[in-house]
C-alpha cells in the first residue's frame, strides 16, 4: 500500500494506491509524487480501514485509479503545516505557501465572513456603500500621508486618503443620509503589532443624527457580529468618560475584562516623610489579587519591568497584604501599620494581595501603572480571549496639547464638533473643551472611533482658526469642504472601525498580520514583492522628479 496527503482549501483527503489492484505504472508515479505537487486523481471513495476522528475526511479515503499531474514543485522553504518551521521572514517572503497552512488559510476565510456580515447587517440597516477616491489631497487623522507624483500635473501629488472623512461628509451634503465602505487607508506611521501602513476601515456616516444615534446603530453592528461570529449575546455597552477613563484605568482605551482599577494615595500617601510622594502630582496603586504570593526577586523584577525605558517609571513602591492581616512594605520606614491599612481600604487590597504605587506627574505616572496593569493581567492569564467586554469612551477633549511644539492639534480630526455651549471656551481654556467624540474600545483595544461633526462654515473657520491655519490655509486646504458647508449641509456624524483589528480580536489575537492577506513587516516592506524600491531615472523624469540622494 502506498499513501498519499491530498490537500486542498477544504482540507486533507487521503489517496491510497494499492499495490494487489493497481498497475505498477501507478504505483511508481504515485511514489514519483512529491510536496506540494498539483494533481487530478480519479478514483473510488471507499470507507477507511483505520479510522481518523480528528478530521472531517477521516472515516474514507480514495482508492486511485488515474493520477494526472498538473504540476510539479520545488521543495518548499519550510514545512506546510499547522505548527511550521518556518520563521516570520521566510513565511513573508513566501507568503502564498503560508497561505496554504490552515492557520493563515482559516484566518483569512474568518475575515471574509466578518466582512460579509458588516456588509449585511449595513445594507439591511439601509446603508449604502459608496467608493471614494484615492488619488485625493492631504485628510488629517495625525500620521504622515503617503504621496503620489502626477505625471499630467507638474510638480504636484496626491496623497494616498488616511482615511475617506471629508468624502463621507460630503456624501452626506450631497445627500445619501447612511453611508458605508469598507476601505483601504494608508498612514505613514510607525508601525506595532495592531498597525499597518496600509489598513480597512469599515467605515460609516448619517446625516441628522446625535450622538446616541451613533452610538445605538454601531452597538447594533457589534451586537450582531459577536452574535453570529462568535454566538455571543452581549447586552452590555458601558459608557465611561475619557475623563474617568483615564482616572480608573490611566488608559483612553481600558480593558474591561479584569478589575486591579487604580486608587489615587495622594491623601494617605503625602504629607509623611516620603518625599518621593510629597513631591508627586499623582500618587496611584493598584491591588494585585494573589501578588503577596510573589518573592522577594519576583517584586524586584517587576520593579525592574516598570522602569525599562519603554515604560520609564522612576521605581515602585509595594505593600505586602499578609494573612494575618498584617502589611510589609518597601516604605516601613516612613508608613506605620495604621497607614498602610488605609492604602489597603482604598485599593481595596485583601489579604494575600500585593499593593503596587506608582508616583510622579499625573499623565506618565498613570501611562506607567496603565503597563503595569495590563503586564500583570497578563501574567496572570485575566485577559481571557474568549470573553468580550465592550466599551464606549465618550466626551474626549477637542484639542490635545502637542508637548513639542506647544500647539494644539485636534484630538480626533478637525472636522469634530465641540459639545454643544463649549465653542466659547477654546479661547479661555482649550484643554477643557469636550467633544463630541467616542471610541468603541474592546478587550482593551481602540476597534473604532468617531465623532459628530461640524457642519456649519462658521464653526468650522474658528476650529481651522484655533488650530493654527491662516485663513488662507484653511481655504487651500478645505476649501471645498467650507464650500459644501455653504449649500445646506445636514448635521452629521459617524464612526470607523478598524477591520483588521475588529477580526484580529474576534479571532482571538491582537496582531492584525496575521489577518491581512499581504501585510507589511515592521519597517513598512512587503519582502515577498521587494517593495517599496527605486524607481529608474526614465520614470523619474517622466514625473518631473529628481532625487537628491546622498552619494
Ligand atoms: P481613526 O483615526 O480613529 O478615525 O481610525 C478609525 C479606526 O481605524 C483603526 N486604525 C488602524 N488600524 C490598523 N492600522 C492603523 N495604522 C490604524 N489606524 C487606525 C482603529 C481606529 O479606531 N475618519 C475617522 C473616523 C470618523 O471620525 O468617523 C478615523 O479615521 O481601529
Amino acid at each position: 500500500m502506498t499513501w498519499v496527503d491530498l490537500r486542498d482549501r477544504y482540507g486533507i483527503t487521503q489517496l491510497v494506491f494499492d499495490e494487489d489492484r493497481t498497475s505498477s505504472k501507478l504505483i511508481e508515479q504515485a511514489r514519483s509524487l512529491g510536496r506540494e505537487f498539483v494533481v487530478q486523481i480519479k478514483g473510488e471513495v471507499i470507507e477507511r480501514a483505520s479510522k481518523n476522528p480528528n478530521i472531517p475526511t477521516g472515516n474514507i479515503e480514495v482508492l486511485v485509479e488515474e493520477v494526472l499531474v498538473l504540476n510539479t514543485s520545488k521543495t518548499p522553504p519550510f514545512t506546510i503545516e499547522n505548527e511550521t518551521d518556518g520563521g516570520e521572514d521566510i513565511r513573508m517572503k513566501y507568503r502564498y505557501l503560508d497561505i496554504r497552512r490552515n492557520p493563515v488559510k482559516d484566518s483569512l476565510i474568518f475575515r471574509s465572513k466578518v466582512s460579509m456580515e458588516v456588509r449585511k447587517y449595513l445594507s439591511n440597516e439601509g446603508f449604502i456603500e459608496v467608493e471614494t477616491p484615492y488619488l485625493i489631497k492631504s485628510t488629517p487623522e495625525g500620521a504622515r500621508d503617503f504621496v503620489v507624483p502626477s505625471r499630467m500635473n507638474e510638480g504636484q501629488f496626491y496623497a494616498l486618503p488616511q482615511s475617506p472623512q471629508t468624502f463621507k461628509q460630503l456624501l452626506m451634503v450631497g445627500g445619501l443620509d447612511k453611508y458605508f465602505q469598507i476601505v483601504k487607508c494608508f498612514r505613514d506611521e510607525d508601525l506595532r503589532a495592531d498597525r499597518q501602513p496600509e489598513f480597512t476601515q469599515i467605515d460609516c456616516e448619517m446625516a441628522f443624527v446625535e450622538q446616541e444615534d451613533i452610538l445605538n446603530a454601531f452597538e447594533g453592528l457589534t451586537k450582531h457580529l459577536l452574535k453570529e461570529i462568535k454566538g455571543i449575546d452581549i447586552t452590555d455597552f458601558p459608557r465611561m468618560t475619557f475623563d474617568e477613563a483615564m482616572k480608573r484605568y490611566g488608559n483612553d482605551k481600558p480593558d474591561i475584562r479584569f478589575g486591579m482599577e487604580f486608587s489615587e494615595l495622594n491623601d494617605v500617601a503625602q504629607h509623611k516623610d516620603f518625599n518621593v510622594f510629597n513631591s508627586a502630582e499623582l500618587v496611584v496603586g493598584i491591588a494585585v489579587p494573589g501578588g503577596n504570593s510573589y518573592t522577594r526577586k519576583e517584586i524586584d523584577k517587576l520593579t525592574d519591568w516598570v522602569k525599562r525605558p519603554q515604560v520609564g517609571a522612576l521605581g515602585m513602591v509595594y505593600c505586602r497584604c499578609n494573612e494575618d492581616g498584617s502589611f510589609k512594605s518597601s516604605v516601613d520606614k516612613f508608613y506605620d501599620q495604621d497607614d498602610l491599612a488605609k492604602w489597603a481600604e482604598i485599593t481595596d487590597a485583601k489579604a494575600g494581595d500585593l499593593i503596587c504605587v506608582l508616583s510622579g506627574d499625573k499623565n506618565k505616572v498613570r501611562a506607567q501603572l496603565s503597563a503595569l496593569r495590563m503586564e500583570l493581567a497578563e501574567r496572570l492569564g485575566l485577559r481571557n480571549p474568549n470573553e468580550f467586554a465592550p466599551l464606549w469612551v465618550i466626551d474626549f477633549p477637542l484639542l490635545e496639547l502637542d508637548e513639542e511644539t506647544g500647539h494644539y492639534h485636534a484630538m480626533h480630526h478637525p472636522f469634530t464638533s465641540p459639545k454643544p455651549g463649549q465653542l466659547e471656551l477654546l479661547d479661555s481654556d482649550p484643554a477643557a473643551v469636550r467633544a463630541n467624540a467616542y471610541d468603541l474600545v474592546l478587550n482593551g483595544n481602540e476597534i473604532g472611533g468617531g465623532s459628530i461633526r461640524i457642519h456649519d462654515a462658521s464653526t468650522q473657520a474658528i476650529m481651522f482658526k484655533h488650530l493654527g491655519f491662516t485663513q488662507e490655509e484653511a481655504k487651500a486646504q478645505f476649501g471645498f469642504l467650507m464650500d459644501a458647508f455653504q449649500y445646506g449641509a445636514p448635521p452629521h456624524g459617524g464612526i470607523a472601525f478598524g477591520l483588521d483589528r475588529l477580526v484580529a480580536i474576534l479571532g482571538g489575537q491582537e496582531t492584525i498580520r496575521d489577518f491581512i492577506a499581504f501585510p507589511k513587516n515592521n519597517s513598512g516592506r512587503d519582502v515577498m514583492i521587494d517593495a517599496p524600491a527605486p524607481i529608474d531615472n526614465e520614470q523619474l523624469k517622466e514625473l518631473n522628479l529628481k532625487l537628491d540622494l546622498p552619494s
